[in-house]
């Protein structure tokens, strides 16, 4: 058993509750046979259909890093070749450091939500500067850095680590829900969470995660009703098309191949009006990813 030298305590998230900075495997809502159960039809799975995937066969944990970045908000599917490309072109902290935002965004163009980017590279800066290089194991540390929700220090845990550290995603929530909550609704994720405590592979927790995240997502494939649908925190992804999300991604993408731009001339590629891109703009200066130099905005390098 491993009991960790941290506090158990509760991390709570936009009032979601999904990671935990220890286990120590001290509670019981499930029986030994209930957690056998639910393990062997998880392992069985894996063996059977386990994926075999890039960021699997690497320890290093910049690639891992980078892995669970992508994998946030994409699916797998459209995650490895970005994946591959990506480290090819910036292969650690160090080079990622160094290199030029508009880069690092044009490696990251099909993949979406922009701000991972930038937080990424703001990692890698904080990881040079601060930590000389290394990623800090402390699941406390790694939860503080730019771009590191609760799920993502969890995850970094098990899968560079091997640390056993009970964390909750999209794929882990459906596949607790489907088999420990099958008709409840509005399941709370701190009642999953003890539950992923009780059944997690202390031994192995680097296969035993992935082999609920494939699970999880056959069950996504395969269910009718996504099991999701029934968790309390269940938050459909907003439209696209139409959004402020796509408009921020097309000026991005126009002063990514364009340089430097004036509003007239952005105005003039996209059919928004004024006050939108404005504001849109606005936004994106704020979080730095464009600057403005007299009256040109162009992504920062
Ligand atoms: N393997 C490692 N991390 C993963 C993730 N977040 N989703 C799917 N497979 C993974």
């Amino acid at each position: 058993m491993l009991i960790s030298h941290m506090p158990r305590r509760t991390f709570g998230f936009g009032g979601a509750v999904f990671f935990k900075y220890s286990y120590q495997g001290t509670m019981e809502i499930l029986s030994a046979k209930d957690i056998g159960t639910f393990q062997k039809t998880i392992w069985k799975y894996y063996r059977e259909h386990g994926r075999d995937l890039p960021w699997r066969r690497t320890v290093d944990p910049y690639r891992i890093l980078v892995s669970e970045f992508m994998l946030q908000q994409t699916q797998v599917e459209r995650v490895i070749p970005k994946y591959r490309a990506f480290v090819k072109e910036f292969p650690n902290f160090a080079a990622l450091d160094r290199a030029p935002l508009a880069g690092v965004l044009k490696a990251w163009q099909g993949l979406g939500y922009n701000r991972r980017a930038l937080m990424l590279k703001k990692l890698a800066a904080m990881v040079i500067t601060d930590y000389q290089g290394k990623l800090p194991t402390d699941p406390r540390l790694l939860n503080d850095l730019p771009g590191i929700g609760p799920g993502t220090a969890g995850a970094l845990c098990a899968f560079v680590f091997g640390i056993p550290v009970p964390f909750i995603e999209t794929n882990i929530r459906r596949a607790y829900l489907h088999h420990f909550f099958p008709k409840k609704k509005n399941v709370l994720d701190a009642n999953v969470l003890d539950l992923v405590e009780e059944t997690l592979d202390a031994k192995n927790p680097r296969e035993w995660y992935y082999a609920l995240m494939d699970y999880g997502a056959m069950l996504g494939r395969k269910e009718k009703e996504n099991p999701n649908r029934r968790s309390r925190h269940y938050a459909k992804q907003s439209r696209f098309k139409g959004s402020d999300r796509q408009v921020r991604g097309q000026i991005l993408r126009l002063l990514l191949a364009r340089k430097n731009l004036s509003l007239k001339n952005i105005l003039k590629e996209l059919e928004q009006p004024e006050i939108r891109i404005v504001a849109i703009l606005a936004g994106l200066e704020r979080e730095g990813f464009i600057k403005k130099v007299r009256n040109l905005y162009g992504v920062l390098t």
